[in-house]
């Protein structure tokens, strides 16, 4: 969505702030020997607590209130019994529907102590999406943002997920304008002041291609390697975006 008003404004920081603290509580809860169904749970009650609802749920009947994906599985991951060993890279992706407004959010959490070049990747997917936000400015090209997340994620030695994109947000989950994580120069498509966009580098240490699971949801390498995750959904403006969702 486009926002013009004040009060679609707060109506969106209200889903964001939703968002940020289903992210805050479940990464807390992130160590070996949690199960992804129990940090689900965390989610499902702090959607109550809040009156929000899981977007996932509403839209996609996804099978779960957050999607939390685990090494190489890269997004849509399916909350499940699956314990948390040392070492794994724990993607959790929240989308909140509160009053009519949704907002988006992913943060990779790594449990325990996890080895230097996983921890490179973790630390690449979230400085690639702030490379980004310096050129997120209304009358840039929306490909200035890919062309932002690509440099970062090259020059850092690992692959952009190139079949996966971030979106534009705001009444439903995935909304018109697909934001590519790497530069289309054909794209004329300019940044208008109000846009509502969730912004995503999503990245992997191998090839970065991906295919989906037998269990029909989950989106994972194919080569079986770890992929990293951070999202945000953010208001552009003619200076500094807002961020809606100020995921730690
Ligand atoms: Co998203």
């Amino acid at each position: 969505m486009t926002v013009r008003r004040k009060d679609e404004v707060a109506g969106l920081r209200e889903a964001g702030r939703v968002v940020r603290q289903c992210l805050l509580e479940m990464s807390d809860r992130v160590r070996a020997g949690v199960t992804t169904a129990q940090l689900d749970e965390i989610a499902a009650g702090v959607f109550r607590r809040n009156g929000a609802r899981s977007a996932p749920v509403l839209v996609y009947g996804f099978p779960g209130q957050a999607c939390i994906s685990v090494n190489d599985e890269i997004v849509h991951g399916v909350p499940s019994g699956r314990v948390l060993r040392d070492g794994d890279l724990v993607k959790l992706d929240v989308t909140a529907e509160k009053g009519g407004y949704m907002a988006d959010a992913a943060v990779t959490v790594g449990v325990g102590t996890i080895p230097r070049d996983r921890k490179a990747l973790v630390d690449c997917a979230r400085r690639a999406f702030h490379k980004a936000m310096r050129v997120a400015r209304a009358g840039e090209r929306l490909s200035a943002i890919g062309r932002a997340i690509e440099a970062e994620v090259k020059r850092s030695g690992f692959a952009v997920v190139r079949e996966l994109a971030g979106h534009g947000i705001g009444r439903t989950i995935h909304e018109e304008p697909t934001v590519l994580n790497f530069e289309d120069p054909r794209d004329p498509r300019r940044l208008i002041e109000g846009m509502v966009l969730a912004v995503e580098p999503i990245i992997a240490m191998g090839s970065g291609r991906s295919e989906t699971a037998a269990d029909g949801w989950t989106i994972r390498t194919v080569d079986g390697a770890l992929a990293a995750h951070y999202e945000q959904t953010i208001i552009v403006t003619a200076d500094a975006p807002i961020l809606v969702t100020e995921a730690a």
